[in-house]
């Protein structure tokens, strides 16, 4: 298919959609992947407010980090007026405890038929499979540690390998959607992975990397677009910022 004749949900971060050919396109499960700090975030937050303020699309946020108030805190630092957006219905935040545990898979269903979202964020997906992988993914599908080891009782299995079942899953119930999706991962300082499972990176359709590096007293942060299915993009880094107005991208200086 010719690129222009894609779909593309843009990111409203400008420079970062040039880089895309015009944003992510529709209906993609995309890895914002780095360490702490970079700005996951904070881009997965403009995602979403961007595509309310500017196109008028409803985005749902499933945090499991973060609070509500912690985020809408967050938000006000850029001048983001959650609950505006809320009450708009153009933005819905859900926290999802993971102490809590159970059915995940089950509320994301219903969170998103119910408000009917065209853009999602997942903040952060390393959380949640952390969580799934102890508690099980739904109550009543099995796929619970213990369950999973019981079934296939005698033939070990590692704890990768659950990981992995735990990841296709999700993924694959998210894309039943087919709804424009961010999920955000951590990953230690520069240790050459892309998520911090490690499998991920090859099930989602895209990835986007945030690097930061402080010298002195002088940041430099820069991300690249590694991984981006049904489209060219481009593969050198981008320098960004964070400001005033939440991520901008700058031109590069090479
Ligand atoms: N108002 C602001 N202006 C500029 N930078 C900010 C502002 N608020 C936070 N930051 C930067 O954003 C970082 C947090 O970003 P965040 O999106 O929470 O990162 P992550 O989710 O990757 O851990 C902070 O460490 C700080 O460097
Ligand atoms: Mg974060």
């Amino acid at each position: 298919m010719p690129l222009e004749e894609i779909r593309r949900t843009k990111l409203g971060i400008q420079g970062l959609d040039q880089a895309l050919k015009g944003g992510i396109p529709e209906g993609n499960v995309v890895l914002i992947s780095g360490g702490a700090g970079t700005g996951k975030s904070t881009l997965a937050l403009q995602y979403l407010v961007s595509g309310a303020t500017l196109f008028g699309e409803k985005g749902l946020y499933i945090s499991t980090e973060q609070g509500r108030e912690e985020l809408i805190k967050q938000a006000s630092c850029f001048n983001w007026d959650i609950n505006d957006l809320e009450q708009k219905s153009l933005l819905r935040i859900i926290y999802f405890d993971i102490t809590s545990g159970s059915n995940f898979m089950g509320k994301l269903g219903d969170a998103i038929q119910k408000f009917g979202p065209k853009r999602i964020v997942i903040d952060s997906l390393t959380t949640l499979t952390d969580s799934l992988l102890i508690s099980g993914i739904t109550d009543d599908a099995g796929f619970s540690m213990v369950q999973i080891a019981e079934s296939v009782n005698p033939i070990p299995r590692t704890e990768q390998v659950i990981a992995k079942s735990i990841l296709y899953k999700l993924f694959k119930e998210i894309r039943k959607y087919r709804v424009t999706t961010l999920m955000t991962t951590e990953l230690p300082e520069s240790d050459g992975e892309l998520s911090a499972d490690g499998v991920s990176e090859f099930i989602a359709d895209g990835v986007v990397m945030l690097n930061y590096v402080g010298v002195g007293s002088v940041d430099f942060r820069s991300m690249i677009v590694r991984k981006m299915r049904y489209t060219d993009h481009n593969k050198t880094t981008i320098p960004y910022a964070m400001e005033s107005e939440g991520i901008v991208i700058k031109e590069s200086e090479i």
